[in-house]
This record gives structure tokens, C-alpha cells and sequence, in this order.
């Protein structure tokens, strides 16, 4: 028998399982609890419930350390590429060589759409928010895939993965173009990902387009830094919906969605909105501080807090770094940047957000380098999306493979009238 912990409940005492993870992180194993107790949890937002064991990510966020597989980000985010790591996280190993020629190759002949899917783009507005064109798109790869679709064929769900992660770049560019009302530029199988997805971004069929290498690895980096968070909200969508077990693209649609909110994903928009009010009003750093702590107002500071990082999130630190580097070898001067900066000295200073344990997180700086290698800001998300696939793709594999995993289904606490009955309408 293992460790166990004692609840106890009125004059009824239950024995608990401890589960320990690699990392010494102990959670009760409460799967016995209704049944013997008559009793729930109840933990709004999910902030101290494991609902899985996962090998992927590891964070402390009291010390401000993540790990994909193990791997230190900064080693990650040095050394690495995307689509390597995307590799360690869906595979649980670093390829080796020969591996990785192989599942670029793969990823690199797969990365046309099919051509009926322009349709689907025309039927959109084109003020549409792309992260709700690319959900509608990548829902849509079931349509088109049909063949592909039984999750217990490895054959088959790796051929799905291998579509999504080179149609996903592609699907995005579309979005783009789709917007500006420009051709879609057809991907250019002599490019690595990152620079096949800026010439689709930015290419025209009139001219020929030049990828600049330091955009290039730029964006690359910032894919690896968002490349996976353990069970953040998205990730937890796609677990969620996948736990009933339609097809993967389904899952990957449902993630988007989840990703797009401004709680999650879609504060990398909001911060490069909130700066560029804060320089429009030139309003000082104090002012709009004030308001984020004032309760009477909704402003937040946005790219600051975060459920799990209690200290400083490694993500952001190296962004700050990224984002000074790529402005000088770019040459831009950039006053949002500035802004940035006195915000966070000023944030991290002032016991509002000291004593709540509130720290720039991933979104605070990454908008600042998309902007400045001419990202449109509501691209913004779109590329946390291309990051974040391969983490969510590992997580709905783990899922699949796990054989404790069920169909995600809380419970809840009712608190609505009790029984009445009812009353014809020309009584009430
Ligand atoms: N500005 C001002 N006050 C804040 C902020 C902020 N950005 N974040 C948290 N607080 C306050 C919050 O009002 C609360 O105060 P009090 O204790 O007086 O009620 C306290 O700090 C704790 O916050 P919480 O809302 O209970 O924390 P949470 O874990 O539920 O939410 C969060 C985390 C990330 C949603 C939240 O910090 C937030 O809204 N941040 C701004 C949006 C943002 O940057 N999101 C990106 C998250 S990181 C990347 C990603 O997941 O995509």
C-alpha cells in the first residue's frame, strides 16, 4: 500500500491514495470519494484539481520553471527549432537526425489546402476575427478527411496530425489574406515553416518575396515558447472535447476557440491595444496602473498574472530579452516597448501586484516582436495557435493512450428552486 491521507468528513473518516509525480508534486486520489462519502469537490476555475497524469509539461510556478519533456525552455528556445520541439512533445524524445529530415519532409509536402476550402473562407465576412476563421477551418478538415478519422488507427491519426501541423501555418495565411482580400499565396516547399508561413503572409503573386532570416528565426522562437502550458485552459478544451472521441481536427478546432478568449491567448492582442492607448492618450504608466488596481474599474493590466506562475514567468523573461534583440538587429525603435518596460518596473514595484504575486507573463512581450516583424495585431493569436499546436496534439495522444481516461463530465453543485410544480400560464 502507498501513502495515503485521511479526510474527514462529520464522524466519517475515508482513507485517500497519494499520487507522487517525478517532480514530488502530491495530489489525493479522491476517484473513491463520492462513492463512499456521498460527497463532491467543488473548485470553480479547476485551480487544485488534477484531472489527468501528464508527461508532457512540468512547471513550478513558485520557482518560475518550465520544461517540455524534461528540457529546460531557455535550452529549448536557444538551441532548438519548432518543429523539432514539436517532435519532443509529441513523441516524448528529441529526433534524431534522420527523424527529423523525415518529419519535415512530411510536414513540408503536406502544407496545400485543399482548393474547394477557399469557398469556405469566401462564405466569411472579411472583418471575421481570424482565430474564428481558423476554428472554422480547422473544424472543417473533418469534411474534408473523412478517411482519417478513427482515433484508434495510429496510421491514420498520425496522418492527421502530419495535416494539421502543415496545414494549420497555411490555414492562418488564408485567414490573412482572406481580410486584406488579396490571393492566397500558395506555400513554397523550398522554405523551412517558419519563412513558408511569412511568404504566405506577406508574398503577392506580383513580385517575388524575400524572407528576412532574423523574422524568420524570430517567429520561430516565439512558436517554441508557446509550443506547450501543461493543462492551460485551450489545452484542457481539447482534452475535454476529445475525451468523447470525435475526430482529432474536431479537438484542435475546440482549442482554438478556447484560445482565442483575452484571458488566454488572446491578451497578446490586447496588450499591443492597451499600449498603443496608453501612447495614443500619452497617458503615464502611473495612471493606467492606477485603474488596473482600482475594483471599481474593469481595466486589468493585461499580460500580467497568470493561475500557475507565482513568480516571474520564464517565457516572458525571455521574450524581454528576444524582443530588445530583434528591434536592434531590425533597426526599429519601438515607444511601446519603452512603455512596456516602465509598466512592468513600475507593476513590479508597487504592492497591488507584489503582494498578489502578479508578473508579466508569455503575452506581455511576445505582441511587441510580432509587431515588429509586421504581424497584423489580430494575427496575434493565430500564431499563439500555430505554437500551441504540437501541445495540444501531445495532450490529446496522452489522452488517447491512457487508460484511466474517461469522458470528461464535472459534477456540480445544484443550488436552482427545488421540486414545484408547474402552473398553467393563465394562472401565473
Ligand atoms: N491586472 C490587475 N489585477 C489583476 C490582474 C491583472 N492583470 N491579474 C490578476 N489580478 C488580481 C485579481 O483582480 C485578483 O485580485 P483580488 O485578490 O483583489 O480579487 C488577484 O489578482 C488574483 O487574480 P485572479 O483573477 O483570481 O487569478 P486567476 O488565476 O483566476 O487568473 C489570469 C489568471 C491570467 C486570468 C489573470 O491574471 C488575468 O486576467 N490576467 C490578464 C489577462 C492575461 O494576461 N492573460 C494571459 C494569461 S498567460 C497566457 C495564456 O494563458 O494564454
Amino acid at each position: 500500500m502507498g501513502q495515503t491521507a485521511k479526510i474527514q468528513c462529520g464522524d466519517q473518516g475515508f482513507e485517500v491514495p497519494l499520487i507522487v509525480g517525478s517532480e514530488g508534486e502530491t495530489a489525493l486520489d479522491i476517484r473513491q470519494l463520492r462513492a463512499k462519502t456521498g460527497m463532491i469537490t467543488y473548485d470553480p476555475g479547476y485551480g487544485n484539481t488534477g484531472a489527468c497524469l501528464s508527461a508532457v509539461t512540468f512547471i513550478d510556478g513558485e520557482k518560475g520553471i518550465l520544461r517540455y519533456r524534461g528540457y529546460p525552455i531557455e535550452q529549448l528556445a536557444e538551441k532548438s527549432t519548432f518543429l523539432e520541439v514539436a517532435m519532443l512533445l509529441l513523441n516524448g524524445e528529441l529526433p534524431r537526425k534522420d527523424e527529423l529530415v523525415s518529419f519535415t519532409g512530411e510536414i513540408t509536402r503536406h502544407t496545400m489546402i485543399h482548393e474547394d476550402m477557399k469557398w469556405l473562407y469566401r462564405s466569411l465576412p472579411k472583418d471575421a476575427h481570424p482565430m474564428a476563421v481558423c476554428a472554422a477551418v480547422v473544424g472543417a478538415l473533418s469534411t474534408f478527411y473523412p478517411g482519417l478519422q478513427d482515433n484508434t488507427d495510429s496510421t491514420k491519426v498520425n496522418a492527421a496530425i502530419l495535416r494539421l501541423m502543415a496545414k494549420l501555418p497555411t490555414i492562418a495565411a488564408g485567414a490573412h489574406k482572406h481580410s486584406i482580400g488579396q490571393p492566397f499565396i500558395y506555400p513554397d516547399n523550398s522554405l523551412d515553416y517558419c519563412s513558408n508561413f511569412l511568404k504566405m503572409m506577406f508574398g503577392t503573386p506580383c513580385e517575388p518575396y524575400m524572407v528576412d532570416p532574423v523574422v524568420a528565426r524570430a517567429l520561430d522562437r516565439l512558436l517554441i515558447l508557446h509550443a506547450d502550458h501543461e493543462q492551460n485552459c485551450s489545452t484542457s478544451s481539447v482534452r475535454m472535447v476529445g475525451s468523447s472521441q470525435p475526430p482529432l481536427y474536431a479537438s484542435i478546432s475546440a482549442g482554438i476557440s478556447a484560445l482565442w478568449g483575452p484571458l488566454h491567448g488572446g491578451a497578446n492582442q490586447e496588450v499591443i491595444e492597451m499600449l498603443e492607448r496608453i501612447e495614443r492618450e500619452e497617458g503615464s504608466a502611473e495612471n493606467f496602473l492606477d485603474r488596473a488596481k482600482d475594483r471599481n474599474d474593469t481595466t486589468k493590466l493585461m499580460g500580467f498574472g497568470h493561475r500557475v506562475y507565482k513568480n516571474h514567468d520564464p517565457r516572458a523573461l525571455i521574450l524581454k530579452a528576444t524582443a530588445r534583440e530583434v528591434l536592434e538587429r531590425l533597426g526599429v525603435r519601438s515607444k511601446l516597448l519603452e512603455i512596456a518596460m516602465k509598466l512592468e518596473e513600475r507593476a513590479l514595484s508597487d504592492d497591488y501586484f507584489v503582494s498578489r504575486k502578479l508578473y508579466p507573463n508569455v503575452d506581455f512581450y511576445s505582441g511587441i516582436i510580432y509587431k515588429a516583424i509586421g504581424i497584423p495585431v489580430n494575427m496575434f493569436t493565430v500564431l499563439f495557435a500555430i505554437g500551441r499546436l504540437p501541445g495540444w496534439i501531445a495532450h490529446w495522444k496522452e489522452m488517447h493512450a491512457d487508460r484511466e481516461a474517461r469522458i470528461s463530465r464535472p459534477r456540480q453543485v445544484y443550488t436552482g428552486a427545488q421540486k414545484r410544480d408547474y402552473v398553467a400560464i393563465a394562472q401565473r
